[in-house]
């Protein structure tokens, strides 16, 4: 890659900034159970980063062609209802490790900070954290007409930004979020196993672990 001069970084939410797959799962665990349909922890991780339509296509597999588009609709709004009820729960405390001190330097440092992610949930739950003031810009699900892999949440954000996607880096735990902003032209930091992000351009195991002066050498001097 060549010099980048970052000047914004776009953080996925669930999984970078705080942890709500576990509340996911409950939620689409306790609908799957509803309709008679085996969904383990383990089938959850598929879910991660997944729009919550692909991710109900997902959880009922070869059941899909069992229901009409009316009973899908019914069926999302029902899990996220189940959803909002464990949102209620979240408060400053559920922020994940080193997310403050993340965007907090960040801004220190001039460089512009923004939310880039695919929960239509998203202002709620930034509103529970008490940190939606802070972002210089958010897009959510609300954002984008194609879910990630599409880059289009990202490309939204570094518009609302007015910054060159090629100056912006993206924060992402999921491997259709790495997808999306790799295809949107972003430097990519991935959260998470190697399996899951080791496509981006700088992995980390948690967000706790990311390196910020690594990162803004590295692509400074164009050795990424
Ligand atoms: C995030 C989560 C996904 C979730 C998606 C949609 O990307 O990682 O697990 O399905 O948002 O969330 P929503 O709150 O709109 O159902
Ligand atoms: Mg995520």
């Amino acid at each position: 890659m060549h010099m980048v001069d970052l000047q914004a970084f776009i953080l996925d939410l669930d999984g970078v900034v705080t942890d709500t797959a576990e509340y996911h799962f409950r939620a689409w665990k306790r609908l799957a159970d509803e309709e008679g349909v085996p969904f383990t922890r383990e089938d959850n991780e598929q879910l991660r980063g997944v729009s919550r339509r692909r991710s109900l296509e997902i959880l009922l597999g070869e059941h899909l062609s069992r229901y009409e588009e009316a009973q899908l609709l019914e069926m999302m709004a029902r899990k996220n209802g189940y959803y909002q009820e464990f949102l209620g729960q979240i408060t400053e405390d559920d922020l994940l490790p080193g997310a403050r001190a993340l965007i907090d330097t960040l801004k220190e440092r001039g460089i512009k900070v923004a939310i880039g992610s695919a929960s239509r949930n998203t202002q709620l739950v930034l509103d529970r954290l008490g940190i939606t003031q802070i972002f210089d810009a958010i897009a959510d699900g609300h954002c984008a007409a194609r879910a990630k892999p599409a880059p289009d949440v990202f490309v939204w954000a570094a518009g609302r930004l007015d910054i060159y996607a090629q100056h912006c880096a993206v924060v992402e735990d999921a491997q259709a979020g790495v997808q999306a902003a790799l295809a949107g032209g972003m430097v990519v930091v991935g959260v998470g196993p190697e399996e899951r992000v080791g496509e981006a351009h700088f992995c980390y195991a948690t967000t706790a672990d990311i390196d910020l002066d690594e990162i803004l050498t590295a692509t400074a001097a164009g050795d990424v």
